[in-house]
C-alpha cells in the first residue's frame, strides 16, 4: 500500500526498524459493536492508532488508546485499541498506524460477530494446546527422550498451517488455553534441541518463542478475531516439567519467567472482552455471535474453593500458581449469573470453554482431571442446559457422550439433557501427543492419541437452531477424521429454569 497522507501527517510516528517484523497482530470481538485490535512493538507508543474504514482505500476512521504495555523481561510492548461504532457481520479493513514504518502492509481486514439472533449457519474453529510451530517448536525433529510418533513427518503440515489454509471456513478461532508454550524452552534445552543458554538469559529465548508464536498465527489472528483463555502453560513455572538429572537440579521452583508468573504475558497481550460481559479479564467473559452464546471459563484459578493449589496444578508449580484474584466464587456466580442472562430464543446455542476437563478417558490425576472445576461448574451446566463444554490440557483428542455427574445420556446427542463434552488438546506444540487409557471410559465415543500420531483442530458448525456438528480436522491434509452432530429441540428453555 502507499503511504497514506493521514498516515504520514496526523501521527507521530514511532521510529523502531523491526517492529514492522514482529507485529503480532491479533483482533478479537469486542461486544455487539466492536473489535479490538492488538499488536507489539518493540518500543513503547504512546498513543497507539488505527485507521479503519469499510472501503481498503479509505480507511477515513481512526481510533487510539493509550495502551501500550509491558512486564520485566518481555522484549515487546502490547498496543490496544478498542474500534468501536461497527455493524454486524460487516468486513471491515483497519492498518494500526505505527506499522508501516518500514514495510508497507497492506491494510488488513476484519469481520465483526453476526448480529444476537441471526440463525444463519456458521463455522468456528476451537484449539487448545498448540504451540509454537518450526524450529523452536514442532518440527521434524526434536530432542532427546522424544517419541517419533510426535514429531512431524517430512513435509507434513502444522495445525497452524492447517488453521491459515482453512480460514474461509471458519469465522472466528477460539483458543481455551496454552499458547506457544515458551515455557518449553528450557527442556528444549535441556533436551538437545535448542542450543543450551544461561538461567540468566533464559528469558530471552523464553520471549523469543513468544514471540514467534503470535507471528506465526497472525496471519489468522489479523483478519479472524481471535477468542482466548488461560492455560496452565500461561503460567507454568516448571518449563515443562523438567528437571535436569545430569545436573541434580530441579528447575521447577527456580526459572520463573515474570511473563509466566500471575499469568503476566497473557494479562499483557490481550484484551478480551470482560468489560462488556461483566467477567474478570481474559480470565472468564462472554460474547455472543448469530444463534449461540460463548462462553470463556477459568480452570486455573478461583474455583468455588478458593483457586487451585499447586498439588492440583502439578507438583512444581511454584509461585505461578498465586490467584489472579482469590475472591472466593467470583466466577461461579459470575457463571450463573450470565447463564441466568442467556436468551435461549435468540441465542439457543450456549457454548463453554475451558482448558482443563473431567470426563476424560486418561489416568486419574489432579494435574490432568480438574475434578474441582467438575465441582463447581457442572451443576451450573446442568442447571442451564449447556449445550456443549470444550476443553483441552491432555494432548489427545476425546469425543464423549453426553454426560451429567458421571451418567451417559440415554439419549446421546439426541436430544439429551446433559451436557455434551469433548476434548481436543492434539493441535501440536514441541513433544507432542498423549496415550489415553485403554480401554478408554464408557462414555468415549471417538479417540486419537499418540497411536494415531495425528494433530487437529476443532470446527464447530452451527446449522440452525437446532443442529450442531463438531468435526476433528487432520492438519496434515485438512480432512475430517471424525464428525457428529448434536440434535437440540431448544424448545421453551427458558420457560423451565
Ligand atoms: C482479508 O484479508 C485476507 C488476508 O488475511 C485476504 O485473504 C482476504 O482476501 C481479505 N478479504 C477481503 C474482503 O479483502
Ligand atoms: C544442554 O545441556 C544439557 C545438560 O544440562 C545437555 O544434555 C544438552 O545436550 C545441552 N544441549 C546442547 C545443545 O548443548
Ligand atoms: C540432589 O540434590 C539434593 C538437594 O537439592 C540432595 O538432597 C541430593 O542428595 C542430590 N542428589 C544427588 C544424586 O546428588
Ligand atoms: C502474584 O500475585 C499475587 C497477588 O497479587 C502476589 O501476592 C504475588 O506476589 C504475585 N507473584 C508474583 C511472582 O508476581
Ligand atoms: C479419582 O481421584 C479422585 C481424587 O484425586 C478420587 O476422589 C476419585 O474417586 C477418583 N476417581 C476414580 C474413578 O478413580
Ligand atoms: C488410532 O490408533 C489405534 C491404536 O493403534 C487404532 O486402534 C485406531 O484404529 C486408530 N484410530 C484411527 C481413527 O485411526
Ligand atoms: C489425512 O491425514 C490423516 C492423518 O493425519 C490420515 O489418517 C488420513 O488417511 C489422510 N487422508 C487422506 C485423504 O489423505
Ligand atoms: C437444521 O439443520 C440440519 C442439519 O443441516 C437439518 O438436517 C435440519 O433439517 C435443519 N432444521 C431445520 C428446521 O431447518
Amino acid at each position: 500500500m502507499k503511504k497514506s497522507g493521514v498516515l504520514a501527517t496526523l501521527l507521530p510516528l514511532v521510529a523502531a526498524d523491526s517492529d514492522a517484523a514482529n507485529p503480532q497482530l491479533r483482533v478479537a470481538f469486542h461486544g455487539d459493536d466492536g473489535m479490538m485490535v492488538s499488536w507489539n512493538t518493540f518500543n513503547h507508543v504512546p498513543r497507539p492508532s488505527v485507521f479503519w474504514g469499510k472501503s481498503k482505500d479509505h480507511l477515513t476512521n481512526i481510533a487510539s488508546s493509550a495502551v501500550s504495555v509491558t512486564y520485566p523481561t518481555s522484549t515487546t510492548y502490547n498496543n490496544h485499541v478498542l474500534i468501536q461504532g461497527l455493524k454486524p457481520d460487516t468486513t471491515y479493513y483497519y492498518l494500526p498506524a505505527q506499522l508501516n514504518e518500514d514495510t508497507c502492509y497492506e491494510p488488513f481486514n476484519f469481520t465483526t460477530s453476526r448480529r444476537v439472533g441471526d440463525k444463519t449457519p456458521f463455522s468456528v474453529a476451537v484449539v487448545a494446546d498448540l504451540g509454537t510451530m518450526g524450529s523452536e517448536g514442532l518440527s521434524t525433529s526434536a530432542g532427546k527422550g522424544v517419541s517419533s510418533n510426535n514429531i512431524l513427518r517430512p513435509g507434513e503440515k502444522n495445525t497452524i498451517d492447517s488453521l491459515i489454509s482453512s480460514m474461509p471456513e471458519y469465522e472466528f478461532l477460539w483458543h481455551v488455553g496454552d499458547f506457544a508454550y515458551a515455557d518449553y524452552w528450557l527442556k528444549e534445552e535441556i533436551q538437545g534441541y535448542l542450543p543450551n543458554t544461561t538461567v540468566e538469559e533464559g528469558y530471552k529465548v523464553y520471549e523469543s518463542i513468544l514471540n514467534e508464536f503470535y507471528n506465526e498465527m497472525m496471519p489468522v489472528t489479523a483478519s479472524r478475531a481471535y477468542m482466548v483463555g488461560p492455560g496452565n502453560h500461561e503460567a507454568n513455572c516448571d518449563n515443562g516439567g523438567t528437571t535436569d538429572k545430569a545436573h541434580n537440579i530441579t528447575y521447577g521452583l527456580s526459572i520463573c519467567m515474570p511473563g509466566q508468573t500471575n499469568f503476566t504475558g497473557f494479562k499483557n497481550h490481550f484484551r478480551m472482552p470482560s468489560d462488556v460481559s461483566r467477567g474478570t479479564g481474559n480470565f472468564w467473559y462472554s460474547w455472543n455471535s448469530g444463534m449461540a452464546h460463548f462462553i470463556q471459563l477459568d480452570t486455573e484459578t478461583d474455583l468455588g474453593h478458593g483457586f487451585i493449589g499447586p498439588d492440583e496444578i502439578g507438583g512444581t508449580e511454584g509461585e505461578g500458581a498465586s490467584p489472579v484474584n482469590s475472591k472466593m466464587n467470583a466466577q461461579v456466580n459470575w457463571l450463573e449469573a450470565d447463564l441466568k442472562a442467556v436468551d435461549r430464543r435468540k441465542t439457543p446455542w450456549v457454548i463453554v470453554g475451558g482448558h482443563r476437563p473431567w470426563y476424560l478417558s486418561y489416568k486419574n490425576v489432579t494435574s490432568t482431571i480438574c475434578w474441582s472445576c467438575k465441582d463447581v461448574f457442572e451443576p451450573l451446566f446442568i442447571k442451564y442446559d449447556v449445550d456443549l463444554v470444550l476443553t483441552g490440557h491432555a494432548h489427545i483428542y476425546e469425543r464423549q457422550a453426553p454426560i451429567a455427574e458421571g451418567k451417559i445420556d440415554p439419549r446421546e446427542l439426541n436430544n439429551p439433557t446433559s451436557p455434551w463434552y469433548i476434548t481436543n488438546g492434539a493441535a501440536g506444540h514441541y513433544d507432542g501427543l498423549d496415550t489415553l487409557q485403554s480401554p478408554r471410559q464408557q462414555f468415549s465415543r471417538f479417540s486419537l492419541d499418540t497411536n494415531n500420531a495425528t494433530y487437529g483442530w476443532s470446527k464447530l458448525t452451527f446449522h440452525n437452531s437446532t443442529h450442531l456438528t463438531h468435526e476433528f480436522v487432520a492438519s496434515n491434509n485438512n480432512t475430517v477424521l471424525d464428525s457428529a452432530t448434536l440434535y437440540k429441540s431448544h424448545k421453551c428453555e427458558w420457560l423451565e429454569r
